[in-house]
């Protein structure tokens, strides 16, 4: 698919079937994370794939309980969030598969260490995409591992302690027909141009 049709028809999927990913697919979706854009060429962030559903889900309900689910706003009526569903017990919406991207504790709060652990997930939600794999970014990973059973989890899979969680991507096949396109609200462009 075009790289823009591509960005414009993906969305955040929350109803996966069991079938695992392929591993070379999920090769594939952790090697574009890892070739994302990164503050002064660094490449400071880590990245950790799970092909585990049991645990995924066991991460996923500490996940959804860190947040606090009584917004006043709906997130999504056809991709139901936590927030829209309080019936939904992990946050990862029992994707089979998981990437998890880390960054350096000492520069945790910097600005573009949270976004360097973002683009690395956008690469990786596009790439997934485009091999027919489903996705959903989610938020909540310093809370989810902030607990010593969680922080125990790490040191078993040998994360550099000097790392941290910053965010998830579920990734799964959809169960469901894919939702349509959403339109983007007005006035959120803006073009500057010097006259000729
Ligand atoms: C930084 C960030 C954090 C997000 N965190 C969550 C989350 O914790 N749980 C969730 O279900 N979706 C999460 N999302 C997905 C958004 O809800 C979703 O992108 C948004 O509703 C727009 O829908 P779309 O991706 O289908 O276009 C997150 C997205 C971003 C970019």
């Amino acid at each position: 698919m075009e790289l823009l049709e591509l960005m414009k028809t993906r969305r955040s999927i929350r109803k996966y079937l069991p079938q695992r990913v392929e591993k070379e697919k999920l090769l594939k979706i952790q090697e574009a994370g890892l070739f994302a854009p990164n503050p002064g060429g660094r490449q400071g962030t880590k990245i950790i794939i799970v092909d585990d559903p049991e645990l995924i889900d066991r991460i996923g309900v500490v996940n959804a309980n860190c947040e606090n689910r009584n917004w006043d706003i709906g997130v999504s009526s056809d991709q139901p969030s936590i927030i829209d569903d309080k019936s939904i017990k992990s946050g990862f919406y029992s994707a089979p598969a998981l990437g998890i991207i880390c960054v350096d504790r000492k520069r945790k709060h910097a600005v573009n260490n949270i976004g360097a652990a973002f683009v690395c997930a956008q690469n990786m939600v596009l790439e997934a995409f485009d091999m027919g794999v489903s996705s959903c970014i989610v938020g909540r990973a310093e809370a989810t591992f902030s607990f010593p059973e969680m922080q125990a989890i790490l040191d078993e899979w040998g994360l550099d302690p000097e790392y941290m969680p910053m965010v998830f991507v579920c990734l799964g096949y959809i169960n469901g027909d894919y939702p349509k396109i959403k339109a983007r609200n007005d006035g959120r462009a803006l073009f500057i141009s010097k006259e000729d």
